[in-house]
């Protein structure tokens, strides 16, 4: 990566009419919490399907909810980082901007983006399995066994666990966006998770530039136009336009 490859960035940033974001857990790895995929990624350490599906939840919630309550606890202490802020500043400069994250953590809305759209829910909220209300249970301590007030039945994280669809609500906007895009900023994802992925080359087709921000090559390092890399506190803060 070259001063001309950020400038080339920040020129086409500054020209476009419309920018959408696309985020994964590399972009809150600045601030403490560890990504998903490679070496000390969480899944590495825990078996998803055990935590991350509804059929490990059904066999033992218990252990489910220790690990979601651990990392809420993690998360309380955590702050955005400077990567998360230059995409508040970027929204602000923007005419037209959206922000789709996978992550749960609520980082962003933290810093202070405002156009948000959560492909994978987030863990501060709460979905009763048997009433399905949803509650927001932000900053707040759960039990052991959170169990819902009204109905009785387990509560469960509003995340998207494996084998399970994306809120419809939240997909349709993120097309809508994507579609939209005169440059799509792909931040901190391994891009390999899907239909999350599936975003990149919807706005390759629909005519955007893309560019990519992470220290690594991904699995769609091959469709994207500008590679930036390095970690995303310290690229992004570079790039947005003056
Ligand atoms: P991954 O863990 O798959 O990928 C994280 C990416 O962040 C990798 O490409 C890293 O190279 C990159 N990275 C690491 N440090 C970085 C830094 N400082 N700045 C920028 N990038 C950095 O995470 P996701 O792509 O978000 O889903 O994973 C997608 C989904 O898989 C998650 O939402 C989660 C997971 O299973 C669910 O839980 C449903």
């Amino acid at each position: 990566m070259t001063k001309d490859d950020l400038a080339r960035a920040r020129e086409w940033l500054a020209e476009a009419q419309s920018v959408t974001v696309l985020t994964g857990a590399g972009v809150s790895a600045e601030s403490g919490i560890a990504t998903f995929r490679g070496p000390g990624g969480v899944w590495e350490k825990v078996n998803p399907m055990e935590l991350a599906s509804s059929e490990g939840f059904r066999r033992d919630p218990r252990k489910v909810w220790a690990w979601y309550n651990a990392r809420r606890r993690q998360l309380l202490e955590a702050r955005p980082n400077p990567g998360h802020y230059a995409l508040v500043e970027l929204e602000k400069r923007v005419p037209c901007f959206g922000l789709i994250t996978q992550n749960v953590d609520r980082l962003h809305q933290a810093a202070g983006s405002r156009n948000v759209v959560e492909l994978h829910g987030n863990i501060w909220e709460v979905r009763c399995t048997g009433c399905g209300r949803l509650e927001d249970r932000t900053g707040v301590e759960l039990p052991d066994e959170p169990h819902c007030d009204h109905c009785g039945a387990w509560l469960r994280p509003n995340v998207v666990w494996f084998g399970e669809e994306l809120p419809s609500g939240a997909w349709r906007l993120a097309e809508e966006w994507t579609r939209r895009a005169d440059v799509f900023l792909v931040v901190g994802t391994s891009a390999e998770v899907w239909p999350a992925a599936g975003l990149i080359y919807l706005a390759k087709d629909a005519g955007a530039k893309i560019i990519e921000i992470n220290p690594e090559d991904t699995a769609a390092t091959k469709v994207v136009d500008l590679a930036l890399r390095g970690p995303s506190g310290q690229i992004l803060p570079q790039i947005v336009p003056a």
